[in-house]
């Protein structure tokens, strides 16, 4: 423990979207949008933590802090104490609105934690997701937060497992920020426990080809993001979401709830349908909504000891 007091490390995690309309709880996409955290190991016990940016004010500051408990949990994790934490948080990704920033604290807790504990424990990729999922509760987060790109995640017996994908680049995703929130777990309260056999195989059908749109041909992007098993279920708790991102399927965008919501995706095949993607969104809702352009990350989470 003593060799590892006075170690720095800094963190970068990007913003993800999960489910990209038809894989729920399987798909996401990592985002280049990024929360920044720095942690030292201080000889003093306990945890302080500094929040700049979004949560300011708002999130824990001590070890409940969401950053914090990741670092603990993954120190428990693989058997070492944890020092003392001096945590510093510049947060831009946006709370409670669809876009992983749980999965990017948890992420950038465990990534801390594997920076700190450099040299000392070795962390394989299996290893990193399973303390994620474990910490998360779903894989389709913090699979891309971790490894960056599109990933496909699923659970085994034995933990959860990941496949990261490079995206086409004419993938252009637009993102639509409302001031509203959700909580992930009021979204997934509406959600029947039983489907109907052909929705599934709908859905089933829209995923398979979802994969070869991302991939290979964006021009199936509209067809690929059709979904039968969330959003309908969900858009009681997003009226104004449902009604936008039926205003940008009318006019032929491929536009989807971001994860949990209440954020929209919209999976552009071009800069400049994005753009038009974005007019549309700003006629329909007014300025409440923020548009973010964004590329696809392809990085993943990053740590770099500071010396
Ligand atoms: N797949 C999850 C859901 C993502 O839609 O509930 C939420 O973080």
């Amino acid at each position: 423990m003593s060799s590892m007091i006075g170690r720095r490390v800094a963190v970068k995690v990007p913003a993800t979207s999960a489910n990209l309309g038809p894989g729920f709880d399987t798909l996401g996409l990592a985002l280049s949008l990024y929360d920044d955290v720095t942690v030292e190991a201080v000889a003093e016990s306990g945890v302080h933590v500094n929040v700049r940016g979004v949560g300011e004010g708002e999130v824990p500051t001590d070890g409940t802090n969401l950053v914090a408990s990741s670092i603990l949990a993954t120190f428990a994790a693989v058997g070492h104490d944890a020092p003392g934490l001096r945590i510093d948080a510049d947060n831009r990704i946006p709370h409670g609105r669809g876009l992983g920033s749980s999965g990017a604290a948890v992420v950038a807790g465990i990534a801390a934690a594997r920076g700190l504990l450099e040299g000392i424990v070795h962390f394989t990729e299996e290893m990193l997701l399973g303390i994620a999922t474990e910490l998360e509760g779903h894989p389709d987060n913090v699979a891309p937060a971790l490894f960056g790109g599109l990933t496909i995640a699923w659970t085994t017996p034995t933990g959860p497992r990941h496949k990261k994908l490079m995206v086409h680049r004419g993938v252009s995703p637009l993102v639509l920020v409302p001031e509203t929130t959700l909580s992930t777990r009021r979204a997934r309260e509406l959600q029947p426990s039983q489907v109907p056999h052909e929705d599934a195989v709908f859905n089933v059908s829209r995923s398979a080809l979802m994969v070869a749109a991302m991939l290979q041909s964006p021009e199936l992007l509209f067809q690929a993001t059709e979904d039968k098993l969330h959003q309908s279920y969900r858009a009681s708790a997003m009226p104004e979401t449902a009604a936008l991102i039926s205003a940008l399927r009318e006019a032929g965008f491929p536009a989807v709830v971001s994860g949990a919501g209440p954020s929209i995706l919209v999976l552009c095949d071009g800069p400049g349908d994005r753009l038009e993607a974005a007019a549309l969104a700003e006629r329909k809702s007014g300025a409440t909504w923020r548009a973010e352009m964004l590329a696809v990350d392809f990085k993943g989470a990053t740590v770099v000891a500071i010396p």
